[in-house]
C-alpha cells in the first residue's frame, strides 16, 4: 500500500527559543536560509509523499504563507530578471498539497496526531516532527517506506543514543530481526532512570490508523500531554510495530544547540559558502 499522506505537527509554543519565537514560529525559523520545516517537507516530497497536513495553532500563519503562492514577490522577481529566485519561490509554492487544521489546546503529540483522524482516512501515513533534521544519501523517509513495504505495518524510525541521553526521547525495548529491523517489544517516554534500550525515537514515523483508536484510549502521560509513545504502547497489544536504524545524521534543531550545528553543518555544505565558513571557523580564536 502506497503511504500518500504526511501530518506534520507544529503547533507548539517553541518556548526554548523565547524570545526569538514571541512572533514567529519556530518551524520558520532559517536554517541557512530556509526555514527549517521545509527540510522535512523536502523529505516529503523525496520520499513520495504528495498531501501534508500541518497542525497548527495560535499565531503560525507565517507557516501558511510559505506554501502559499506569493502574486507581488513573483510578480516582482519576473519583473527585475531573477529568475534563479523566481524559480526558488515557485517551487516552494508548489512543493505538494497542503491541507491545515489547528490544534486548539497544547494537549501533546499524540493529541495532535488524533485530530487528524478525519483527514487520514484510514490509510496507513507517515509523521514527521520537523526539529528532526537528518542528512542522508537517501531520505529518511524514504528509507522507512521502504521498511513499511516489507514489513505492511507501523514502523518508528530509532537511532543508538549514549544511555545518558535516553530521558530526551521516547525509547523502545526490540528484538532484531533483520539488519537494523526492530519487533517492538515495549516503549517508554523520556524514561527518568533505568531506559529499556539504547534505540531512541526520533522524528520520522509510519504509522496505521489504528493508532487513531489506541490515541482514545491513551491516558495522559509524560508532562500531563497526550504522548504517541504511550499510544504506540496500546497499539503493540494488537499490532506488530518495528523500529528501524536509519542511515544518516540527526540533527536536534529544536535544541539550541542542535539548532547550531545543524546551521554550520548544512552551511558547510554549500558550494557558496564552505570555503569562507570553514575559514572562520578555523581562525575562532576562543
Ligand atoms: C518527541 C517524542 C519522543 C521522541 C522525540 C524525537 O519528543 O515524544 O518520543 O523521542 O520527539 O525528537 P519531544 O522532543 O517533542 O519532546
Amino acid at each position: 500500500m502506497k503511504i500518500k499522506k504526511a501530518v506534520f505537527p507544529a503547533a507548539g509554543f517553541g518556548t526554548r527559543f523565547l524570545p526569538a519565537t514571541k512572533a514567529i514560529p519556530k518551524e520558520m525559523l532559517p536554517l541557512v536560509d530556509k526555514p527549517l520545516i521545509q527540510y522535512a517537507v523536502e523529505e516529503a516530497k523525496a520520499s513520495g509523499l504528495s498531501e501534508i497536513i500541518i497542525v497548527t495553532g495560535m499565531g503560525k500563519t507565517a507557516i501558511e504563507d510559505h506554501f502559499d503562492t506569493s502574486f507581488e514577490l513573483e510578480m516582482l522577481l519576473r519583473e527585475r530578471d531573477k529568475t534563479e529566485l523566481l524559480k526558488m519561490i515557485e517551487n516552494v509554492s508548489g512543493m505538494v498539497h497542503f491541507a491545515y487544521t489547528r490544534q486548539k489546546k497544547p494537549l501533546g503529540l499524540g493529541h495532535a496526531i488524533g485530530i487528524t483522524k478525519n483527514l487520514i482516512n484510514n490509510e496507513p501515513f507517515a509523521v514527521f516532527l520537523s526539529d528532526d533534521i537528518i542528512d542522508s544519501k537517501t531520505p529518511a523517509m524514504k528509507q522507512m517506506v521502504e521498511v513499511f513495504q516489507r514489513y505492511g505495518t507501523s514502523i518508528l524510525a530509532v537511532q543508538k543514543v549514549p544511555k545518558s541521553q535516553a530521558h530526551l526521547y521516547g525509547v523502545i525495548k526490540g528484538k532484531k530481526v533483520a539488519p537494523g529491523v526492530y519487533k517492538v517489544l515495549d516503549l517508554v517516554e523520556k524514561p527518568k532512570s533505568n531506559p529499556p534500550s539504547d534505540l531512541a525515537i526520533i522524528g520520522r514515523y509510519i504509522l496505521t490508523p489504528g493508532i487513531f483508536n489506541s490515541l482514545e484510549e491513551t491516558k495522559p502521560g509524560k508532562g500531563g500531554e497526550i504522548q504517541l509513545t504511550d499510544a504506540l504502547k496500546i497499539l503493540i497489544r494488537t499490532q506488530d510495530v518495528f523500529a528501524f536504524e536509519f542511515e544518516g545524521t540527526r540533527y536536534d534543531a529544536g535544541d539550541k544547540l542542535g539548532f547550531l550545528k545543524a546551521n554550520i553543518s548544512l552551511a558547510l555544505k554549500r558550494p557558496d559558502l564552505k570555503a569562507d565558513l570553514r575559514k572562520f571557523l578555523r581562525n575562532i580564536k576562543n
